[in-house]
């Protein structure tokens, strides 16, 4: 990694998956036939567009947002001098949709989104509950819409994904899957890498009406995969 990225991942709170464990996360979710080949895939915060690449050459069509405009652009870089034989598309904006955000500052959505200092919790490894500490306080969140609508200029509208891929801080994570709960389409699978989890995960998850499996390793951390169990809204 040079030294601009040290600097921008300082600067983002970016830090990278594991390229070889996202292509053998997809090689078992295709396999076992959870996700298909000609799946469209959308990276929410794809950073520099390399799990982009990874999904494209195991020829699932890939589709990319990431706020940081530096990475965006190195991303597009990247991708370009790939020869891959599906869409790859990675775009600068916030993954958010306006519409979701427009809720949200009417009060009417339902997922918290901590603030530092808030605790997390990772379930799935030995009890850990960690106050947020001061290397987490570099990350930015960008808990808004961007214009122009990121989703225009992917040319695909956000409820005709078919996976999502997203590594988040536990902070961003009960939104990001808020706004799936509410816009993607039905059968449609939201696959999470995150180290943190906030400590109401599964409080949250029952009043977002997900159901949510293990379905691979990440970094060493579990690769959740998020579906719909019954239309909560
Ligand atoms: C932890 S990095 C993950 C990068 C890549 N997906 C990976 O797994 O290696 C999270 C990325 O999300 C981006 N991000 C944070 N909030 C965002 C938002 N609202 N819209 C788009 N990107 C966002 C950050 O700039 C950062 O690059």
């Amino acid at each position: 990694m040079s030294d601009l990225f040290a600097k921008e991942g300082t600067e983002t709170g970016f830090a990278p998956s594991d390229a070889d464990d996202f292509a053998s996360c997809l090689t078992d979710l295709l396999h076992r036939k959870i996700i298909a080949e000609d799946d469209s895939l959308l990276e929410l915060g794809a950073g520099f567009g390399h799990l982009m690449i990874t999904a494209a050459r195991a020829r699932i069509p890939s589709y990319g947002i990431e706020y940081h405009p530096g990475l965006a652009a190195r991303g597009r870089i990247d991708i370009r001098r790939q020869e891959l034989f599906v869409p790859c598309k990675l775009v600068q904006g916030s993954y958010y949709l306006a519409e979701y955000i427009r809720l949200r500052q009417q009060g009417q959505t339902r997922a918290p989104f901590f603030e530092h200092g808030a605790f997390v919790d990772n379930p799935f490894s030995p009890r850990i509950t960690t106050p947020f500490s001061d290397d987490l306080t570099d990350h930015v969140y960008h808990l808004e819409a961007t214009i122009p609508d990121p989703y225009s200029l992917l040319g695909i509208g956000f409820h005709k994904f078919d996976v999502f891929f997203s590594y988040t801080w536990g902070i961003e994570l009960p939104s990001i899957l808020e706004q799936y709960a509410r816009y993607a389409q039905e059968d449609a699978i939201f696959l999470n890498h995150s180290a943190f989890y906030p400590v109401e995960h599964k409080r949250m998850l029952k009043d977002i009406g997900l159901s949510c499996t293990v379905e691979g390793k990440m970094n060493g951390n579990p690769l959740l995969a998020y579906t719909k169990q019954t239309q909560p809204f």
